[in-house]
């Protein structure tokens, strides 16, 4: 059975205040799913340090360079995350993507770099609008998901989690349906081959408590990657009370 697993993405929202209020309000008692929160990095040794005193939650990042150590001002190495006792980090995130031209490849080194340093990488993949009216959402997920397989053992897929976020559905308000949803998980966990019924993927794209257990209940959704919803301690918990 794959254990159910719910990330926030806080994105580059909140500050040291929100941080410590966020964890004062987060009850997430009788929460059986893994949780882990993905802070902006200047709070990873705050989250590290609700992680160590809670217990119930896991730490990550939401980036990670390729390369180990050096000069290249800006970045954060996976050595850096696990100083700060982070489990995952998120690769591929749609905004990396567009916004700073993180190609396939450079995602797939991030990915393997990730996994070299004991990180679990959550994989990002999903179409935009248009690319799902041409009709080439498994085409753009193939490619996605291809790009790593080319550069790793198949099994490696065992440790690390995939989180598909149609684009259109993030931020948006727009959800896709349960079924549509379910569908390209279906095709996803198919395209890992034997060892994808062993990895948790996850749906992302304006999940909150309303809509989770539905998109919960699908067979082959095994969790949520929650930006806006997140943000919200209540709404947080609830979300991950929702996945069972
Ligand atoms: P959203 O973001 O929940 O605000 O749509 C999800 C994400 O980008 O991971």
């Amino acid at each position: 059975m794959r254990t159910p697993l719910v990330a926030a993405n806080w994105k580059m929202n909140g500050s040291r205040e929100f941080a410590e209020h966020f964890f004062a309000d987060l009850d997430l008692e009788g929460v059986t799913s893994d949780v882990v929160v993905c802070p902006p990095f200047p709070y990873l040794p705050l989250v590290a340090q609700v992680a160590k005193d809670k217990g119930s939650i896991w730490v990550g990042g939401q980036n990670m360079s390729q390369e180990p150590v050096g000069a290249f001002t800006g970045e954060v190495s996976a050595s850096m995350l696990l100083d700060w006792n982070a489990r995952y980090v998120i690769v591929g995130h749609s905004e990396r993507r567009s916004l700073y031209a993180e190609t396939n490849e450079l995602v797939a080194k991030k990915f393997v770099a990730a996994q070299l340093a004991g990180l679990i990488p959550i994989l990002c993949v999903g179409e935009t609008l248009e690319e799902r009216e041409e009709g080439r959402t498994l085409e753009v997920v193939t490619a996605q998901i291809a790009a790593i397989s080319d550069l790793i053992d198949t099994n490696a897929w065992k440790d690390a989690v995939v989180a598909y976020e149609p684009i259109w559905a993030i931020g948006t308000g727009k959800t896709a349906t349960p079924e549509e949803a379910q569908s390209v998980h279906q095709f996803i966990r198919a395209q890992l081959g034997n060892i994808g019924a062993e990895v948790q993927i996850l749906y992302g794209g304006s999940v909150k408590s309303a809509n989770a257990g539905a998109l919960f209940a699908q067979a082959d959704i095994d969790g949520a990657l929650v930006g806006g919803a997140s943000l919200d301690a209540k709404e947080f918990a609830a979300i991950c009370h929702a996945a069972i």
